[in-house]
């Protein structure tokens, strides 16, 4: 499924490290750090017409990511959240748009690899779009399963949400090649990480499973799912599952900011069944949409 450019979006503006500009207009240095490495830390969010959904996991997540990957200059929530809110007051963007927020490691005074050469600061960048949820849920979404392993602790740990995403862009293109929308990524042993962009559960026989966040971002999206699930007594628990699991459930679903919960009709070329799961994915999705406007935050 490949996303439109939407007219909309034409004459935005972007907030680059200290102020709005054009889009157009709106860089970064050639000798910034994620020109350089892929060197920054991001967070997809969405605009909902109550606020912003989970504003304060997404800044702690990018926060987080930022101090794991030893930053010297990490801007405060106070200064995000106003970069955040000018940019959508400039854009009028009250609903039905996505942010994404980039915090790089800022400018090099020469280009190199090491980051004691980043002496003017990280960069913010705050691109917010009019965007509507990007997968068609009624449609649901076909993957295969890639060759490209999703990074774990022992190489680059997942909970950090970075921008070096080439392991799953090459994922991506395996499924862009393959014809499907979306990549099932394993984690070095071979068990289910994820989708190279959203996190994957499955239902089998009246309960959830989701893999464990050892190989896969731990999603604010797969959290809010799980206390969902808990709050309406349905089991969800964290395990080891293989392909075969995916295969053989009674339904397949993916969380993520992005797409709130879209169900997968097909992995690898094997029909993902519905009729079984049914109706207790659309009993959570239910139950997810109703709890959306309680965890929005108004600027
Ligand atoms: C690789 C990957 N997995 C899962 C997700 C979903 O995370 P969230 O629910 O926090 O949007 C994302 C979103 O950025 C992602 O990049």
């Amino acid at each position: 499924m490949l996303q439109e450019y939407n007219p909309a979006n034409a004459a935005i503006q972007v907030f680059v490290k200290d102020r709005l500009w054009n889009r157009a207009e709106a860089k970064v240095s050639v000798f910034d750090s994620v020109v350089q490495g892929g060197d920054a830390v991001w967070e997809g969010l969405r605009v909902y017409p109550e606020g912003l959904l989970h504003l304060k996991a997404h800044l702690n997540r990018l926060v987080n990511s930022a101090k794991a990957l030893h930053f010297s200059h990490i801007p405060d929530f106070e200064f995000i959240k106003n970069a955040i809110s000018e940019t959508l007051l400039a854009n009028s963007m009250k609903r039905d748009a996505h942010i994404r927020l980039t915090l790089t490691r800022g400018e090099k005074v020469t280009s190199g690899m090491d980051p004691r050469l980043n002496q003017m600061g990280s960069c913010l960048i705050v691109l917010a779009e009019h965007k509507k949820l990007v997968y068609d849920r009624e449609k649901g979404i076909t993957a295969i399963c890639s060759n490209q392993r999703r990074n774990g602790p022992a190489y680059l740990d997942s909970k950090i949400h970075h921008s070096n995403l080439l392991n799953n862009i090459l994922a991506k293109i395996q499924a862009n090649v393959a014809g499907v929308d979306a990549a099932v990524m394993l984690d070095e042993r071979g068990f289910v990480s994820e989708l190279n962009d959203t996190n994957l559960f499955l239902i089998k026989e009246g309960v959830l499973y989701t893999p464990f966040a050892t190989a896969c971002l731990p999603g604010i999206s797969r959290k809010m799912t799980m206390e969902v699930a808990e709050s309406m007594n349905v089991k969800c628990v964290e395990a080891d599952l293989s392909l075969f699991d995916f295969y053989t459930s009674d339904f397949v679903f993916a969380s993520g900011t992005m797409g709130e919960l879209t169900p997968l009709t097909e992995i690898d070329g094997r029909k993902i069944e519905r009729e079984k799961g049914e109706a207790l994915f659309n009993a959570v999705l239910n139950e997810y949409h109703k709890t959306i406007p309680s965890y929005c935050e108004k600027l």
